[in-house]
């Protein structure tokens, strides 16, 4: 069987974002694979803007999309919602075609609230809705007050998040695994 591709989104734009950390921990759980992280710094979007050429940047997001069999998606907490600039990414990846059908989808989210970006993640997950992914249910992974949940080098070390994301990653491998069988 060929190597699964694993494409990580996170979104969070800063350098050192505990949602990358998170997303990479979700990587290392997936076991042997070829990633590569999704980039959602995009023009905003805007129809005039679509209406003169789709910019590079969302094409080659789209076409990421498009030839992964499994992705995960880190989702930061802002005000108790998905951060504009993952909507952002998922309203240019509407437009022309449908890279998320059928594909499978693992939500995870780090924040530095108690509940650990619990309403951001449902938010998304209402969000994906349109694109008809095969969304993963669960387990939920949130990850509360992430500066104790990973070390100095950015390992997650908390041992239960680190036991639910296995438990997550495993049954996004199994379900990439089925998809190109
Ligand atoms: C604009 C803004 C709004 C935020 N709102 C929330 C929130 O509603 N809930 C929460 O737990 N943390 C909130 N935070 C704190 C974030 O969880 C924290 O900054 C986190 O580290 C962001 O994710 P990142 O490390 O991946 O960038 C907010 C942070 C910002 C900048």
């Amino acid at each position: 069987m060929a190597e699964l591709k694993l494409v990580g989104i996170c979104g969070s734009l800063r350098k050192n974002s505990w949602n990358r950390k998170l997303m990479l921990a979700a990587v290392d759980a997936f076991g042997p694979a070829i990633f590569e992280e999704g980039n959602l710094r995009l023009p905003l979007f805007d129809e005039d803007l679509e209406a003169e050429g789709v910019p590079e940047a969302v094409t080659e997001l789209k076409e990421l999309i498009r030839a992964a069999d499994a992705i995960v998606i880190a989702c930061p907490e802002y005000n108790k919602a998905p951060p504009g600039v993952l909507k952002n990414a998922l309203d240019w990846l509407s437009r022309g075609g449908a890279p998320w059908t059928d594909k499978p989808v693992a939500i995870v989210s780090a924040a530095a609230g108690r509940a650990g970006g619990e309403r951001s993640q449902f938010a998304l997950r209402l969000m994906m809705v349109p694109f008809r992914p095969h969304l993963l249910m669960g387990p939920e992974v949130m990850v509360a007050r992430p500066k104790d949940a990973f070390d100095d080098e950015g390992k997650l070390t908390d041992e239960m998040a680190r036991k639910l994301l296995g438990e997550l990653m495993g049954a996004l491998r199994t379900a990439a695994e089925l998809r190109t069988a």
